[in-house]
């Protein structure tokens, strides 16, 4: 269990803890070991008289308990005098929580400024007079927690409290300034809008409701908020019955409705209204600098034309440098992601896999025999918690996703991907980079299927405008990228791009306008919108795999990128390929401009069953399609199978004799019988398959059911498993009946 939250040595100050929720915040902080003190002027709802029985009685509950308070009856206006009764009573004060309250309800215009002054005296000023008053106590100790009672009448208005939502919502200005100014004291400042029976709400509520909503279900936040070992700060929360929720502005990403040297007119504002209204892909900035660094940055866009380097959206670096260090081993909140064959098609379409190649069907079409995954689809699990503003919730650290630049990528895969399946993964910083113009931050994600870890991403993400701190230059955590080889590329492959290129890879989830909204790219300084730098990844490992791994998403296990230059939609990407083992290191380029876009990459593969060492155990891995139908043929199934290979030794033989220069006999029974016997010769002439026993010297014979032997093909048994558990029987070479792995995976080409 989780160790409790203690306050023992602390000292507490609650505004306005004579009943209703100040009473419920002293008496869980006295339980826990904090020195109290309850004020509370003891005046009516409306503010008007006074008396000391109020704190009193909170403070006998108190003692009653065996814990430490004090009373004080002033008004939160005379905060010096509060926090001196506190000084002297217990010597420090570390915590406040500026709760006190009236209400003067009335509509608007019957407002007297009697009704407003008061309100704004008793809640903002107060709350200003008391914090004032203990602030310099807090930053000498280096260590302050405080509590802004805001409401949801201030967060979105209430009829008839204009003059208490005004004094409500400037509170959480008043908070949110605070948090700015103490972070570097440790003192930390957030608001909260309760929801709670008590005597303010008395009035609006029914006595059923006040009795459910108890104050005891909004303590236990303040407290947590006011722990040592809370981090958040300037956050705003609505709590009650047992419920939290966090609040944040969100932005539009609005429209520019001017252009260079010409009027900006209100007939253009309307024109874009909708836009500017619109709060699809909405940012959620965090700070006032980055707000209207946003701004100036459209200015200068607009007057200058200016550009920035590969992918930066509309918002200016913002990144409190001192901060990023904290992030450094912060776990993010696990998530999931859930796919079917829809998600899988699309992404192999969106990489540009295509029907044109008879190889690409197992990834386009889910009738496929062999229908899978490709491996480099490992990325959209993970990268769900960059998309979904998960690097936002640190707390204490502020990160503008707009600034945020995918400057490498990493991705290892444990075992191929199902076609549909449910992943979840969690993610933790594992450093952070000082790279001089902006940093670095190196995000580990490990996805799980099952309970099993399936795959694990390093995203690198480049924070414009964030270095120059100090920090480490380099990490031993990083996963390196390697130089290409020098010498001339192995492999070449090209493939061009579609003009709708990256409007298709958007629907794997990366939404990001840039991609598709010429305006938009034009604010990130683009000629027109870019593809995504994981869409030209795919296609890379998608040439790497089909050049050197017979298109076997098994034989894929890891690749490395570092994202060079933008790719426009339309361009041709040429990926150049050096094998080294079973690494294939690369680069890819866009062949119209021969810019390098991907530099320094490389793809590990699993070595395939022929580069196996001679004496190590047999592993016969079988890919052939064929179509379904075949299966549904009348008597023996394989006999069907059969004549599909033999098909393809007319027209591929002699290339395959030449690779694998054997003669496979195969006895397929049904029943227990021999039912068939077919050779396979890949040893004599063209190559043949004919049904009979060889008529030639066998290096290898198969024994096995047809049941079986169609499974094989149609991938739903394991040979090797078959093998082993007395399912095939293989009799001669094992060596070279390993080859049949070469020769069955050239037939999924059919
Ligand atoms: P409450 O009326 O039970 O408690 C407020 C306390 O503040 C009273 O004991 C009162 O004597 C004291 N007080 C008033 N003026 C004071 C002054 N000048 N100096 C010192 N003490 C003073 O009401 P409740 O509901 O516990 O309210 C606590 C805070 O939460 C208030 O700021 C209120 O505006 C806020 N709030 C409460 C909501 C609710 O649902 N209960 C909703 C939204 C905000």
């Amino acid at each position: 269990m989780a160790a409790s939250l203690r306050f023992d040595g602390r000292v507490v100050l609650v505004t306005g803890a004579g009943g209703g929720l100040g009473r419920a915040y002293s008496l869980a902080f006295a339980e826990r070991g904090a020195s109290v003190v309850v004020n509370d002027l003891g005046g009516d709802f409306k503010g008007e008289g006074k008396s000391s029985s109020a704190a009193d009685k909170v403070v006998e509950e108190i003692r009653k308990k065996g814990g430490k308070a004090v009373a004080n009856y002033e008004s939160v206006e005379a905060g010096e005098k509060i926090v001196k009764a506190a000084l002297d009573a217990f010597g420090r004060i570390d915590i406040v929580i500026n709760n006190a309250g009236i209400l003067r309800d009335r509509s608007f215009v019957r407002i007297s400024d009697q009704d407003w002054d008061i309100i704004h005296r008793v809640h903002l000023r107060g709350s200003f007079q008391v914090t004032r008053a203990a602030w310099d106590h807090m930053k000498q100790q280096n260590f302050g927690r405080i509590i802004m009672t805001s409401s949801a009448a201030g967060i979105y208005g209430n009829f008839g409290q204009a003059n208490y939502s005004a004094a409500k919502l400037g509170l959480v200005g008043l908070s949110n300034t605070l948090a700015i100014e103490g972070r570097k004291y440790n003192i930390h400042c957030n608001a909260i809008a309760p929801i709670a029976g008590s005597r303010l709400t008395q009035t609006v509520m029914t006595q059923d409701m006040v009795d459910a909503l108890k104050p005891d279900y909004v303590a236990p936040l303040v407290l947590w908020l006011c722990h040592e070992s809370c981090m958040e700060n300037g956050g705003l929360f609505e709590v009650g019955a047992g419920w939290i929720g966090k609040l944040h502005w969100e932005r539009s990403l609005g429209a520019i409705v001017r252009r260079k040297n010409q009027p900006m007119t209100p007939e253009a504002v309307k024109a874009n209204w909708k836009k500017i209204c619109d709060f699809d892909n909405a940012t959620k900035p965090q700070t006032a600098e980055e707000s209207t660094g946003s701004v100036l940055e459209v200015l200068s866009k607009i007057e200058d034309g200016g550009g920035i380097s590969m992918n930066p959206t509309s918002q200016a670096a913002s990144v409190a440098t001192s901060e990023l260090g904290r992030a450094v081993g912060y776990k993010i909140s696990p998530w999931t992601f859930e796919y079917s064959k829809l998600e899988t098609i699309i992404y192999a379409l969106a990489v540009g896999a295509s029907v044109k190649n008879p190889d690409d069907m197992k990834f386009v079409y889910e009738g496929n025999a062999n229908f899978s995954c490709l491996p480099t689809f490992g990325v959209l699990p993970a990268q769900k918690s960059l998309l979904t503003g998960l690097l936002t919730e640190i707390p204490g650290v502020h990160i503008n996703m707009g600034k945020l630049l995918h400057g490498e990528q990493y991705l290892e895969v444990y075992k191929p991907f199902p076609s549909s399946g449910k992943f979840s993964s969690e993610g933790v910083i594992v450093d952070v980079l000082d790279k001089g113009s902006g940093s670095v931050i190196l995000l580990d994600v490990t996805t799980y299927h099952e309970k099993e870890p399936i795959c694990y991403n390093q995203f690198s993400l480049f924070v414009v405008g964030s270095g120059g701190f100090g920090g480490k230059r380099a990490s031993e955590k990083v996963k390196p990228s390697v130089p290409i080889p020098n010498r001339p590329p192995d492999a070449v492959c090209h493939d061009v791009t579609s003009l709708n290129q990256a409007a298709l890879y958007r629907l794997n989830g990366d939404w990001n306008p840039l991609h598709i909204d010429p305006d938009f790219a034009a604010l990130g300084g683009f000629d027109r919108p870019i593809l995504h730098g994981l869409c030209s990844f795919g296609f890379s490992a998608r040439h790497i795999l089909r050049q050197f791994a017979d298109n076997d998403p098994a034989r894929f296990k890891a690749i490395k990128v570092r994202f060079a230059k933008p790719v426009y939609p339309g361009q041709t990407l040429q990926t150049e390929m050096w094998k080294n083992g079973n690494r294939i290191h690369f680069q890819t380029k866009v062949k119209e401009t021969g810019n390098v876009v991907i530099s320094n990459a490389y793809v590990d593969l699993v070595p395939s069953s022929d580069e196996t060492s001679a004496n190590g155990p047999i592993k016969l891995i079988f890919h052939i399609q064929f179509p379904v139908h075949l299966y549904q043929a009348e008597g023996l199934q394989s006999n069907l199978v059969f004549d599909v290979i033999g098909q393809r030794i007319k027209e591929i033989g002699k290339e395959l004799v030449k690779k694998v220069s054997a003669v496979f006999q195969w006895n397929i029974t049904k029943d227990g019988n021999t039912a068939a016997i077919w050779t396979i010769d890949l040893k004599n002439g063209s190559g043949e398959v004919y049904q009979g026993p060889a008529r030639v010297p066998t290096q290898a014979t198969f024994t096995l059911s047809d049941e079986d032997f169609v499974n094989i093909f149609a991938g739903r048994l394991n040979p090797q498993q078959a093998f082993f558990n007395g399912r095939i029987k293989v009799k001669g070479n094992l060596i070279l009946a390993q080859k049949l792995d070469v020769i069955l995976k050239t037939y999924s080409k059919l």
